[in-house]
């Protein structure tokens, strides 16, 4: 339990203070030692995709500079450290493991734990191989075994090592940026049939996962971390806005979180929706429930909805408050929805342990000003860690907190040059700096505790 003197939240001893990075982001040589090209990669290569015309062929090299990454890690004092796998360079064709490949992240895994960094390895991070993708990818139900085997493959060879296990990474998100909003491979536009056939397939393999992990590993944690957003009535005193926004909250929340507890989708969803999810999708459900040993949050933004005749199936539409904090990335910066999601967690779904698997700011370059000077960043980060020691004191069972993201990475369609990390990475010659961020960090984690105050934010 954290402890509040003042405004000061002391933390639990064996609370977890990590970074997280995903594999195509950060490793670069994507075609090394016999990977073959994930949707990714295929897709940086297309014209016109990505924002500024990066790719993440080279990214922070960290396939061949981890030793001293892990270095930064163990300096900046993390207690935990979440990556993800490359799913092609361990099955560069279906059904053949390439050991090189899976070697490289027995490495990194055993030298972290020699850092004394404990390991949380994310199995399927918004990636998939090529090959999979051809065969449809996710809106299959083939790629439900394709996942498990890759899951089981690094349960068998890591799980000795490996205690804390992501299965997935936002399904919710990976659905609706494939085949709602192209901006991820395989990029289909209002494709709503792939859209519930790809999340719903994700959510079943995640129980399958967990159930495979409950006889290969057995002594650890495993759960996925959803792409949680703070949904809320542009307008909270008109009925037809509260309305939208209870609908997109089971749209972006609920779609997950239940699946997940109870083993059922939201009824709303399924009214206006349902015929676009797989045929007999009821019966998956039956056996999806109770399976994960702790719940994972991304959390990033709040979203305001107004209702809206016209938004076909969703009657809502999103509402941008221009007085309210945005990132870079367009996300309505609001932390208290830190400490709402915590809560809610603890009052609708029985305070099931949890963690904050990402959190942080986009924050991209300007042209004449100092890139390590990220004072937005620190302030960001204490605004939501001081939401999180709220939330301890209410007795939110929440064991883990991990930034996005260790160091500037790839970051998605918008490329190189938005900027998460603590640590900034030079892309021209690999060199690595910290950020002012990157020292608070480490004095908050060495401390132990945050004096800052977490208040509910008037509304603008
Ligand atoms: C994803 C990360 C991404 C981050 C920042 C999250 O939704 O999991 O891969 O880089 O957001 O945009």
């Amino acid at each position: 339990m954290v402890s509040c003197v003042g405004m000061r939240y002391i933390f639990p001893k064996r609370f977890l203070w990590g970074a997280a990075t995903s594999a195509y982001q950060i490793e670069g040589s994507p075609l090394a030692d016999g990977a073959t090209p994930s949707t990714w990669h295929e897709f940086t290569h297309r014209r016109g995709t990505i924002e500024d015309g990066t790719n993440g062929d080279v990214a922070c090299d960290h396939y061949r500079r981890f030793e001293e990454d892990i270095r930064s890690m163990r300096d900046l004092g993390l207690t935990a450290y979440r990556f993800s796998t490359g799913w092609a360079r361990i099955f560069p064709e279906p059904g053949s493991v390439n050991p090189t490949g899976l070697d490289f992240y027995d490495r990194l895994v055993d030298s972290l734990l020699s850092s004394g960094i404990v390991p949380l390895v994310t199995i399927f991070h918004l990636e998939e191989p090529l090959w999979l993708s051809r065969m449809g990818g996710f809106t299959q139900r083939s790629s439900v075994d394709h996942l498990l085997d890759l899951g089981t493959t690094l349960m068998r060879r890591l799980g000795d090592r490996v205690k804390m296990w992501c299965t997935i990474n936002e399904p919710s998100l990976y659905s609706f940026q494939g085949y709602g909003t192209a901006e991820y491979p395989p990029a289909h536009r209002f494709d709503l049939r792939g859209m519930f056939h790809c999340a719903h397939h994700l959510l079943l393999a995640h129980a399958r996962l967990c159930d495979a992990f409950s006889t290969l590993v057995q002594d650890g944690m495993i759960g996925l971390a959803h792409y949680y957003v703070d949904v809320v009535a542009a307008d909270p005193a008109r009925a037809k806005d509260r309305e939208a926004a209870v609908f997109m909250d089971e749209l972006a929340n609920r779609v997950v979180l239940l699946p997940l507890f109870s083993g059922s989708y939201p009824e709303r969803v399924l009214h206006r929706m349902g015929r676009f999810f797989p045929r007999g999708f009821e019966k998956d459900l039956a056996t999806m429930g109770g399976r994960g040993s702790y719940t994972g949050i991304n959390y990033y933004r709040r979203n305001r909805y107004r209702y809206s005749f016209f938004t076909p199936f969703l009657h809502a539409e999103e509402h941008l408050e221009p007085s309210a904090p945005h990132t870079a990335m367009g996300d309505e910066i609001y932390p208290p929805g830190l400490f709402h999601v915590l809560m809610r967690l603890k009052g609708e779904f029985g305070n099931p342990p949890c963690m904050i698997t990402e959190n942080g700011p986009p924050i991209p370059d300007v042209p004449g000003q100092d890139p390590l000077d990220d004072t937005g960043r620190v302030s960001y980060m204490a605004d939501h860690i001081a939401q999180l020691g709220r939330a301890l004191q209410e007795r939110s069972d929440c064991r883990g907190y991990f930034f996005w993201s260790l160091l500037d990475n790839f970051e998605w369609s918008k490329g190189l040059s938005m900027r998460c990390g603590l640590i900034h990475t030079d892309f021209a010659t690999q060199k690595r700096e910290w950020k002012k961020s990157a020292y608070w960090y480490r004095d908050l984690i060495k401390r132990g505790w945050l004096e800052h105050e977490a208040s509910e934010v008037a509304e603008p």
